[in-house]
């Protein structure tokens, strides 16, 4: 297609684009009248996680954290805790930095131009275009998987999804297209039919207000199209995770490398063949009983981790140690290590 076609194509796509969005958007709790801290938590939460998930975990943060001096302020476990879960910890992490930036250098003033925010903690050029456009009314495109994914189809454009440059091209491309007074509906729309409608999978084109206009549709290619980069087979790793018990509880401690760094867990090892008493015995754990074990998996983004969990019952405990209530509380655990909590959460209801 060449670049006037495809300019000739955009220009068509906001009038159908816009009257479907009306008539078919979800109620999702982000979209009363938000914010512009409102818009950016929920697109922070979005980022790597699907609408249905971020619906509550977004309507629980904003009840603790309804400010941007709220957020500034949160201590860091609290904040941690509110994120549990979600997964991608460093998103939050950055969102306090960024927090205290606008606190400190913008008065709590939230910036609404994009070059500003794009300068803050987290925020790059998809998330200061949504930001910009969603809570500001400004003609920036926020080109995400989604979005990327529609316009790959609508001009059958092979250009692989991870492109940067591509997706920089589309972001430039897009913003000349925003109707006025209408720019943080357009952003949405475009999430919108994405996520409903220009599904990955099946794509349900007989719904779609751009049928029309859509090459990938004309030529039924629309399974080939984005482009996905070849994936890298994910490195796995053999973990120990330790429910050490004592009578003051079980001992967690804060991961200090590798993936999770600076998160909770139960004491846990990558194994290269040591043994568990080695393990057990290096943090001077020597006199201790086993009382169970459990194999589970986990998959993070590039790794997977096959867990074995041993609970051991010990005289002394070589980390902090917290009871069962405590941990369900007050301490954020990630998701990898929810199984390992759910073996001693059976237990103690005697399944
Ligand atoms: N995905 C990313 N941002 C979104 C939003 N504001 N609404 C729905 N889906 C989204």
């Amino acid at each position: 297609m060449t670049n006037l076609e495809e300019r000739n194509l955009f220009e068509r796509i906001p009038a159908p684009l816009l009257s479907w969005y009306e008539a078919n958007k979800r109620d999702l709790p982000w979209r009363k009248n938000p914010t512009p801290y409102e818009v950016w938590v929920s697109e922070i939460m979005l980022q790597q996680t699907r609408v249905e998930a971020v619906r509550e975990y977004y309507t629980r943060f904003i009840a603790a954290l309804p400010s941007v001096e709220a957020l500034a302020a949160c201590e860091e476990e609290k904040l941690l805790k509110l994120w549990e879960g979600l997964g991608y910890y460093s998103r939050v992490r950055n969102m306090q930095k960024a927090a205290k930036t606008i606190v400190i250098e913008y008065g709590g003033k939230f910036p609404e131009e994009i070059e500003t925010l794009k300068t803050l903690a987290g925020i790059g050029s998809y998330t200061a275009g949504a930001i910009a456009s969603i809570a500001f009314g400004k003609a920036t495109a926020a080109v995400d998987g989604n979005v990327f994914r529609v316009i790959a189809r609508l001009t059958e454009n092979s250009t692989v999804i991870s492109d940067l440059k591509y997706r920089k091209y589309l972001e430039t491309e897009l913003s000349k297209i925003y109707p006025k007074g209408r720019e943080s509906q357009f952003t949405q729309s475009l999430f919108e039919l994405g996520a409903l409608v220009c599904k990955p999978l099946s794509p349900a084109c007989e719904r779609c207000p751009l049928a029309k206009l859509c090459k990938a549709n004309e030529n039924g290619s629309q399974r080939l199209f984005p482009v996905l980069p070849v994936k890298k087979a994910k490195r796995e790793q053999d973990v120990f995770v330790f429910l050490i018990e004592t009578k003051e509880g079980f001992c967690i401690r804060r991961r200090e490398s590798g993936v999770l760094k600076g998160m909770n867990e139960f004491p846990s090892h990558v194994s290269y063949g040591e043994s568990e008493k080695e393990v057990l015995n290096g943090w001077g754990v020597y006199a201790f009983t086993e009382k169970k074990r459990q194999k589970f998996t986990h998959i993070f983004t590039h790794i997977k981790w096959n867990i074995t969990c041993v609970w051991v019952e010990a005289d002394g405990a070589p980390f902090d140690t917290y009871h069962l209530e405590e941990i369900e509380a007050d301490i954020s655990l990630p998701t990898a290590f929810k199984q390992c909590l759910k073996m001693i959460e059976k237990d103690k209801i005697g399944e």
